[in-house]
């Protein structure tokens, strides 16, 4: 019968050992039996970039990213998708389980009616730039809220955590319609209880001086499919921060804040923002395969394209590109969507791509149709961290409930100068 385990030699020792795998898994402490002499620290392993290294076990999100799939407590993402809202997925991720009727009302009841944000954030946002970057904003205001509920610090408390995560899911979009405004110099619109949670968005960004605002059902719609495909995805950048941060027991907002700043970066959740750069560089079907040229001598990568874990086309890619034509009915077509289809088509019969397994990812269309829907392009990061943020608290959660988890503290390999003396300045070459 075979065993559970992997048998090592240690060629430099000839000593040999089992190790135990589970779940597809060896401990790497494990390794640290492996020693060449006793004062020795003992095999480690080195993963830049964790591109084989599991940190925690988690039962929120899966990916196969052979197979394009992704699942969220195992349901698929077309399905939910299709079916449910994004506070409904939301409640799913964190709790583990679909809600009844009667838990979805109290659950959107409760979300709604933390929508309000302390008058005093107005002054924070307030004193940005008129030209600061949204995700800017929005970072540093998630972060503010730490100091406006001290009771965040509590942790261990499940109150005090479920309070700060209906706050979280919120007052994200509050806070993200307040930056908008900012940067366009308009009147922060308060939250409308009368709404959805994605219509009293639109309703913060949009509305002007209409006493009511009414959304378009089909964009309310679109948005919530949007939110709901960026709810989670495993331990993706941001989501790697959120729990980094969260295992030194900062409290949600603190750790929340990090996550966002990692998503801005251009490789990660900022990607959307440099598609349509890049599709209005481009400007034209006809530049498409010099442009791809140069991406192909290593000039620059085309954005919207790979990802770490998927090496098939991205299942959100696919809907979202079904979202585009809902939302192109209503507002008209954005003329980008044609020069995006076509680099699509193009890229995917180029050996430098298909050899690489590099397909459209969640960014390459989301863009467009955020563009289309009157978002600006800076706001694109932002749209995406709403989303994600019952992702991010789903996995801080589970962080701190996991007993095994500690503080994340990597090691290194140490690789600079050996012991030496101080050298005094004028004895310096
Ligand atoms: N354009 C051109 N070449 C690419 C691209 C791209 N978008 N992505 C990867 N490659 C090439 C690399 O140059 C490398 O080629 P090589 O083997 O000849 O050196 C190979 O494909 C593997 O790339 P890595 O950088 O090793 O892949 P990694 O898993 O580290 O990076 C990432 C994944 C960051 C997503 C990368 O594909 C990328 O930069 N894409 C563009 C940015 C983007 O769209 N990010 C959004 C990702 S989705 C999200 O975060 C929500």
């Amino acid at each position: 019968m075979s065993k559970s385990t992997l048998s090592i030699t240690d060629n430099r020792t000839g000593r040999q050992y089992e190790i135990a795998v589970q779940e597809g898994a060896i401990r790497a402490v494990d390794l640290k039996q492996i020693k060449l002499s006793d004062d020795d620290a003992g095999l480690t392993t080195y993963d830049p970039g964790f591109l084989n290294t599991a940190a925690c076990r988690s039962a929120i999100s899966f990916i196969d990213g052979d197979r394009g799939i992704l699942r969220y407590r195992g349901y698929p993402i077309e399905q939910l998708a299709e079916k449910s809202s994004f506070l409904e997925t939301a409640y799913l991720l964190l709790q583990g389980e679909l809600p009844t009727a009667s838990e979805l009302d109290a659950w959107v009841y409760n979300i709604t009616h933390h929508t309000i944000v302390h008058e005093s954030i107005k002054k924070f946002i307030d004193g940005f730039h008129h030209d600061a970057h949204p995700m800017g904003m929005f970072v540093s205001t998630v972060a503010a809220l730490s100091t406006f509920y001290p009771d965040a610090k509590h942790i261990t408390d499940e109150h005090s955590r479920r309070d700060q995560i209906f706050r979280l899911i919120a007052k994200a979009p509050t806070l993200a319609a307040f930056a908008y405004r900012h940067s366009v110099g308009m009147p922060y619109a308060y939250p409308d209880n009368d709404l959805s949670y994605t219509g009293n968005f639109l309703n913060m960004m949009f509305k002007a001086t209409e006493v009511k605002y009414t959304p378009n059902k089909t964009l309310e719609h679109a948005l919530d499919v949007l939110f709901i495909l960026h709810a989670d995805h495993e331990q993706n950048c941001s989501t790697s921060a959120m729990r980094g941060v969260g295992s030194s027991h900062a409290d949600p907002y603190s750790a929340m804040a990090a996550a966002a700043a990692a998503l801005y970066g251009p490789l990660h959740g900022g990607a959307n923002e440099e598609v349509l750069r890049m599709l209005r560089q481009i400007g034209a079907r006809e530049n498409i395969p010099a442009y791809i040229e140069r991406v192909k001598r290593g000039e620059f990568r085309l954005m919207g394209f790979g990802h770490r874990v998927y090496k098939n086309y991205d299942p959100r890619a696919k809907i979202i590109k079904r979202v585009a034509d809902e939302v192109f009915d209503v507002t008209g077509k954005n003329p980008l969507i044609d020069i995006a289809v076509e680099l699509e088509r193009i890229a995917l019969q180029d050996d430098y791509f298909v050899s690489r397994k590099l397909y459209p990812n969640v960014d390459f269309y989301s863009g467009i149709i955020y563009e289309a829907m009157r978002f600006p392009m800076d706001m694109f990061p932002v749209l995406f961290a709403i989303g994600r943020t019952p992702g991010w608290l789903a996995q801080w959660q589970e962080m701190l409930l996991d007993k095994e988890q500690r503080i994340a503290r990597p090691r290194q390999l140490y690789i600079g100068s050996d012991t030496r003396d101080y050298v005094p300045i004028e004895q310096r070459r």
